[in-house]
Protein backbone atom coordinates (compact mmCIF):
# COMPACT_ATOMS: atom_id res chain seq x y z
CA UNK A 1 0.00 0.00 0.00
CA UNK A 2 1.24 3.23 -0.99
CA UNK A 3 1.11 6.57 1.20
CA UNK A 4 0.37 9.64 -0.68
CA UNK A 5 2.25 12.41 2.00
CA UNK A 6 1.95 16.19 0.90
CA UNK A 7 3.64 17.29 3.08
CA UNK A 8 4.70 16.44 6.48
CA UNK A 9 2.38 18.85 7.89
CA UNK A 10 -0.30 17.89 5.47
CA UNK A 11 -2.83 15.08 6.60
CA UNK A 12 -1.89 11.70 4.69
CA UNK A 13 -4.39 9.89 2.55
CA UNK A 14 -4.79 6.76 1.57
CA UNK A 15 -3.73 5.11 4.42
CA UNK A 16 -4.40 1.11 4.61
CA UNK A 17 -4.35 -1.18 6.96
CA UNK A 18 -0.74 -1.01 7.58
CA UNK A 19 -0.83 2.90 8.31
CA UNK A 20 -3.69 2.78 10.63
CA UNK A 21 -2.54 -0.11 12.68
CA UNK A 22 0.83 2.16 13.02
CA UNK A 23 -2.00 4.32 15.27
CA UNK A 24 -3.75 0.71 16.16
CA UNK A 25 -1.61 -2.05 16.69
CA UNK A 26 -4.42 -4.34 17.72
CA UNK A 27 -5.93 -3.86 14.02
CA UNK A 28 -3.87 -6.77 13.29
CA UNK A 29 -5.63 -9.04 15.86
CA UNK A 30 -8.94 -8.89 13.27
CA UNK A 31 -8.53 -12.21 11.93
CA UNK A 32 -10.69 -11.19 8.84
CA UNK A 33 -9.07 -9.90 6.41
CA UNK A 34 -11.77 -8.39 4.84
CA UNK A 35 -12.71 -6.53 8.16
CA UNK A 36 -9.33 -5.31 9.02
CA UNK A 37 -9.61 -3.81 5.86
CA UNK A 38 -13.00 -2.09 6.31
CA UNK A 39 -11.73 -0.96 9.93
CA UNK A 40 -8.43 0.57 8.24
CA UNK A 41 -10.69 2.32 5.35
CA UNK A 42 -12.94 3.70 7.84
CA UNK A 43 -10.14 5.41 10.06
CA UNK A 44 -8.92 6.61 6.96
CA UNK A 45 -11.83 8.36 6.35
CA UNK A 46 -12.31 10.12 9.35
CA UNK A 47 -8.84 11.56 9.47
CA UNK A 48 -8.74 12.54 6.34
CA UNK A 49 -11.92 14.74 6.76
CA UNK A 50 -11.82 15.58 9.93
CA UNK A 51 -11.43 18.86 12.23
CA UNK A 52 -13.94 20.77 10.22
CA UNK A 53 -12.39 19.01 6.74
CA UNK A 54 -9.10 20.07 7.15
CA UNK A 55 -8.15 16.52 8.09
CA UNK A 56 -5.07 15.57 10.73
CA UNK A 57 -1.58 14.67 10.73
CA UNK A 58 -0.56 11.68 12.62
CA UNK A 59 1.24 14.17 14.78
CA UNK A 60 -1.61 15.77 15.66
CA UNK A 61 -3.80 13.06 16.48
CA UNK A 62 -1.34 11.95 18.32
CA UNK A 63 -1.51 14.85 20.56
CA UNK A 64 -5.14 15.00 21.20
CA UNK A 65 -5.86 14.60 24.55
CA UNK A 66 -8.00 11.62 25.91
CA UNK A 67 -11.44 13.42 27.04
CA UNK A 68 -11.87 17.07 26.54
CA UNK A 69 -13.88 16.44 29.80
CA UNK A 70 -11.60 15.08 31.99
CA UNK A 71 -9.01 17.49 32.53
CA UNK A 72 -5.45 17.69 32.75
CA UNK A 73 -4.37 14.25 32.55
CA UNK A 74 -1.19 12.29 30.69
CA UNK A 75 -3.10 10.38 28.18
CA UNK A 76 -4.21 10.79 24.85
CA UNK A 77 -7.37 10.24 22.56
CA UNK A 78 -4.90 7.37 20.64
CA UNK A 79 -3.40 5.44 23.92
CA UNK A 80 -7.15 5.57 25.63
CA UNK A 81 -8.39 3.55 22.04
CA UNK A 82 -5.72 1.09 22.49
CA UNK A 83 -6.14 0.82 26.09
CA UNK A 84 -10.05 0.00 25.80
CA UNK A 85 -9.09 -2.65 23.43
CA UNK A 86 -7.01 -4.59 24.90
CA UNK A 87 -8.91 -4.33 28.09
CA UNK A 88 -11.85 -5.61 25.80
CA UNK A 89 -9.70 -8.30 24.60
CA UNK A 90 -8.25 -9.50 28.25
CA UNK A 91 -12.24 -9.29 29.44
CA UNK A 92 -13.69 -11.87 26.82
CA UNK A 93 -10.76 -14.11 27.56
CA UNK A 94 -11.38 -14.16 31.27
CA UNK A 95 -15.11 -14.20 30.84
CA UNK A 96 -14.40 -17.39 28.60
CA UNK A 97 -12.84 -19.05 31.19
CA UNK A 98 -15.25 -17.63 34.12
CA UNK A 99 -18.66 -18.59 32.98
CA UNK A 100 -19.34 -22.34 33.31
CA UNK A 101 -21.80 -22.05 29.97
CA UNK A 102 -20.64 -20.62 26.89
CA UNK A 103 -20.21 -17.14 25.84
CA UNK A 104 -20.71 -16.63 22.57
CA UNK A 105 -18.28 -13.68 21.82
CA UNK A 106 -17.05 -12.72 18.41
CA UNK A 107 -13.64 -11.55 18.76
CA UNK A 108 -13.59 -10.06 15.73
CA UNK A 109 -16.33 -7.84 16.22
CA UNK A 110 -15.38 -6.87 19.58
CA UNK A 111 -12.18 -5.93 18.24
CA UNK A 112 -13.54 -3.91 15.53
CA UNK A 113 -16.07 -2.52 17.51
CA UNK A 114 -12.94 -1.30 20.24
CA UNK A 115 -11.50 0.32 17.39
CA UNK A 116 -14.36 2.15 15.75
CA UNK A 117 -16.20 3.38 18.78
CA UNK A 118 -14.68 6.65 18.34
CA UNK A 119 -13.83 6.67 14.69
CA UNK A 120 -15.90 9.89 14.78
CA UNK A 121 -14.49 11.99 17.34
CA UNK A 122 -11.73 13.22 14.42
CA UNK A 123 -14.94 14.89 12.74
CA UNK A 124 -16.23 15.51 15.92
CA UNK A 125 -13.11 17.22 17.26
CA UNK A 126 -12.18 20.65 15.39
CA UNK A 127 -9.66 23.33 16.34
CA UNK A 128 -10.28 26.90 17.69
CA UNK A 129 -8.21 30.05 16.27
CA UNK A 130 -5.22 29.33 18.74
CA UNK A 131 -5.07 25.63 17.93
CA UNK A 132 -6.45 24.19 20.68
CA UNK A 133 -8.80 21.12 20.30
CA UNK A 134 -12.51 21.67 20.84
CA UNK A 135 -15.69 20.36 20.11
CA UNK A 136 -16.79 21.77 16.79
CA UNK A 137 -19.90 23.31 15.31
CA UNK A 138 -20.90 20.09 14.29
CA UNK A 139 -19.31 18.36 16.86
CA UNK A 140 -22.12 19.49 18.87
CA UNK A 141 -24.88 18.79 16.46
CA UNK A 142 -23.87 15.34 15.43
CA UNK A 143 -21.71 13.22 18.33
CA UNK A 144 -19.25 10.62 17.44
CA UNK A 145 -21.70 7.57 18.25
CA UNK A 146 -23.75 8.44 14.96
CA UNK A 147 -21.04 10.16 12.61
CA UNK A 148 -18.96 6.77 13.86
CA UNK A 149 -21.99 4.59 12.41
CA UNK A 150 -22.36 7.25 9.26
CA UNK A 151 -18.37 6.35 7.98
CA UNK A 152 -19.02 2.58 8.69
CA UNK A 153 -22.04 2.16 6.91
CA UNK A 154 -20.57 3.40 4.29
CA UNK A 155 -17.62 1.13 4.51
CA UNK A 156 -19.89 -1.98 4.19
CA UNK A 157 -19.47 -2.45 8.36
CA UNK A 158 -21.45 -5.37 9.53
CA UNK A 159 -24.05 -4.65 11.91
CA UNK A 160 -23.04 -6.15 14.78
CA UNK A 161 -19.93 -3.67 14.67
CA UNK A 162 -21.81 -0.13 14.27
CA UNK A 163 -24.03 -1.64 17.09
CA UNK A 164 -21.12 -1.31 19.61
CA UNK A 165 -20.10 1.89 17.61
CA UNK A 166 -24.09 3.29 18.03
CA UNK A 167 -24.60 2.45 21.94
CA UNK A 168 -20.82 2.46 23.35
CA UNK A 169 -22.07 6.10 24.89
CA UNK A 170 -25.00 7.17 26.99
CA UNK A 171 -26.93 7.36 23.54
CA UNK A 172 -26.98 3.65 23.81
CA UNK A 173 -28.65 3.61 27.20
CA UNK A 174 -32.00 3.13 26.51
CA UNK A 175 -31.40 0.19 23.90
CA UNK A 176 -30.08 -3.43 24.91
CA UNK A 177 -26.28 -3.99 24.09
CA UNK A 178 -25.10 -7.38 22.66
CA UNK A 179 -22.37 -8.56 24.62
CA UNK A 180 -19.52 -7.06 23.01
CA UNK A 181 -20.98 -4.02 23.66
CA UNK A 182 -21.48 -4.32 27.25
CA UNK A 183 -17.96 -5.45 27.33
CA UNK A 184 -16.77 -2.42 25.11
CA UNK A 185 -19.09 0.25 26.93
CA UNK A 186 -17.32 -0.80 30.62
CA UNK A 187 -13.67 -0.64 29.31
CA UNK A 188 -14.43 2.78 28.02
CA UNK A 189 -15.76 4.06 31.26
CA UNK A 190 -13.09 2.25 33.51
CA UNK A 191 -11.15 4.75 31.10
CA UNK A 192 -13.17 7.47 31.68
CA UNK A 193 -13.85 7.42 34.88
CA UNK A 194 -10.00 6.69 36.10
CA UNK A 195 -9.40 9.98 34.25
CA UNK A 196 -11.65 12.02 35.80
CA UNK A 197 -11.06 11.17 39.00
CA UNK A 198 -7.16 12.07 38.06
CA UNK A 199 -7.89 14.84 36.46
CA UNK A 200 -9.77 16.14 39.52
CA UNK A 201 -7.03 15.25 41.60
CA UNK A 202 -5.03 16.68 39.56
CA UNK A 203 -7.04 20.31 39.28
CA UNK A 204 -6.79 20.11 43.09
CA UNK A 205 -2.92 20.28 43.36
CA UNK A 206 -2.92 23.00 41.11
FE1 LIG B 1 -16.85 7.40 22.57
Amino acid sequence: MTTMTKSPSHPRTNLGVAEIAELFPSLLKIKDETLRAKVAAVWNEAIATGCGGKGWTFEELRAVKFTLLAGDIEMTFIEHLNSCVLQCIAIAGVLESSFRCDIPIQHDYLIAGALLADCGKPLEFDKDASGKVVQGTFGQQVRHPFTGVALAYKHGIPGEVMHIIATHSHEGDKMERSIESIIFHHADFVDFDIAKFLGKRAAKKS
